[in-house]
């Protein structure tokens, strides 16, 4: 049997291994684009971008494991087609059978389009280990950066460029930072610790151009306002990179369609990690994140092999900015109240989200025990009294008894 995995980033070498500890003999063929193993993006806004993470420990796995696995990794090959009926697919050095195919292609960057200064130099986008490598040389004492979009992606980037020793603005459409990502009550404190750092934040602020000649030299708002600058960074989201799969005639919805065992609408194709979405309570989910391109690549790794078994999700992210670590358990979504804890000490917090009587999410600031036990009760679909959680009296550990 012959497995072919198209995209080389974390889902890819997350499936790949499991592929190989589960069946010492199917054949493992990983086709990617980019001209490196695959490597961590998480790093690529925080310390990799800072400077303080050497490319060695980006790396995901050394040439040698891929070798002694007998996994054969293809780099800088791009997939250009799929074609199911003869299950094959065309790259950029030929033809290549599958039994079964893995498509983790990931997401890429959403740009401001060209007719908005979008593809102007100076303007960056945070997403590949090329865009560091082409951003890192721009981050330079007294410079000026505006990064537009108040997500993650902008506000890690903030962070690092501020610690840099630039001037920063952020600028974010919505009416708040973090609004697709974060509760309120939390969202409040991100904003008060970049501020504390000298980060300007703009909410509620469109972008008209960034403008300038050759090179970014401001940022129009549509309000009027120009914010000069000497480059910027858009963190505007992510685009499931779902144009192989739709040409191929596949279904998509959110990203490429997947079931509950991670199969696409073609029974030999599979898909996984940021590009794909798949049925989770009675909706349908594509989860950006690390933790789900590991969880699901080595779910779907097991069901190509026949397990069987359905992809349960048990969302996790974070985010480090300064001297803050976020740590977030489950998905927000359909919440309708919160509960802020204050940190033990007076150090660190924690927004509890429910639906009901039903624990949805907890978002920990510099709190690694709300963290650890929220994220125990989610995953073990059990939820916490509100009044409790809020009672700063309440032990933590208690709530899980
Ligand atoms: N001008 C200003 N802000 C904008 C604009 C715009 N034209 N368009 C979008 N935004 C804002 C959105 O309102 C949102 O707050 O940009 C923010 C983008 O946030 P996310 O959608 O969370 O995306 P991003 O921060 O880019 O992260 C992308 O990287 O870290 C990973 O897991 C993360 O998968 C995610 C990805």
């Amino acid at each position: 049997m012959k497995i072919v995995i198209a995209g080389a980033g974390q889902a890819a070498a997350s499936l790949a291994a499991r592929l190989r500890a589960l069946d010492a003999n199917v054949e493992i063929v990983v086709i990617g684009e980019e001209p490196v193993a695959p490597y961590q993006r998480p790093p690529l806004s925080k310390g990799y971008l800072l400077g303080e993470m050497p490319l060695d420990r980006l790396t995901l796995r050394a040439d040698e494991w891929w070798q002694e696995n007998r996994i054969e990794l293809r780099k800088a090959e791009r997939v250009l087609a799929i074609d199911p009926s003869a299950r094959e697919i065309e790259t950029t050095r030929g033809r290549e059978r599958y039994d079964a195919l893995a498509l983790t292609l990931g997401a890429a960057a959403r740009r401001l389009p060209a007719a908005m200064g979008g593809e102007r130099e100076g303007v960056h986008v945070v997403r590949s280990l090329a865009d560091i490598d082409a951003l890192a040389p721009e981050l330079r004492p007294g410079r000026r950066l505006v990064v537009v979009g108040g997500g993650y992606i902008g506000l890690e980037a903030a962070a690092v460029a501020r610690k840099l020793g630039l001037e920063v603005t952020v600028v974010e459409a919505g009416p708040r930072i973090l609004g697709r990502v974060a509760s309120e009550p939390m969202a409040d404190r991100i904003r008060a610790l970049q501020q504390g750092h000298g980060v300007d934040i703009v909410e509620l602020a469109g972008v008209s151009e960034l403008a300038g000649a050759a090179r970014v030299e401001a940022v129009h708002l549509t309000d009027g306002r120009e914010l000069p600058c000497d480059l910027a960074i858009c963190g505007i989201g992510v685009l499931p990179e779902t144009a192989l799969a739709g040409e191929a005639g596949l279904a998509l919805d959110n990203g490429i369609a997947v079931d509950a065992f991670g199969r696409t609408s073609d029974p030999a194709i599979w898909a996984a990690g940021d590009c794909a979405s798949f049925p989770h309570e009675g909706r349908r989910l594509r989860l950006e994140s690390v933790g789900n391109a590991i969880d699901m690549a080595e779910a779907v790794a097991a069901n190509i092999l026949g397990a069987g078994k359905p992809y349960i999700p048990r969302p996790w992210f974070w985010s480090d900015q300064f001297d803050a670590k976020l740590q977030i358990a489950g998905l927000a979504t359909g919440a309708d109240h919160e509960v802020v804890r204050e940190g033990e000490g007076g150090h660190g917090a924690s927004v509890w989200s429910f639906a009901g009587p039903r624990l949805l999410c907890v978002e920990a600031l510099n709190d690694a025990r709300a963290y650890m036990v929220g994220k125990r009760l989610i995953d073990a679909g059990r939820s916490a009294d509100p009044a409790a959680v809020a009672d700063p009296a309440t032990d933590l550990k208690a709530l899980m008894r």
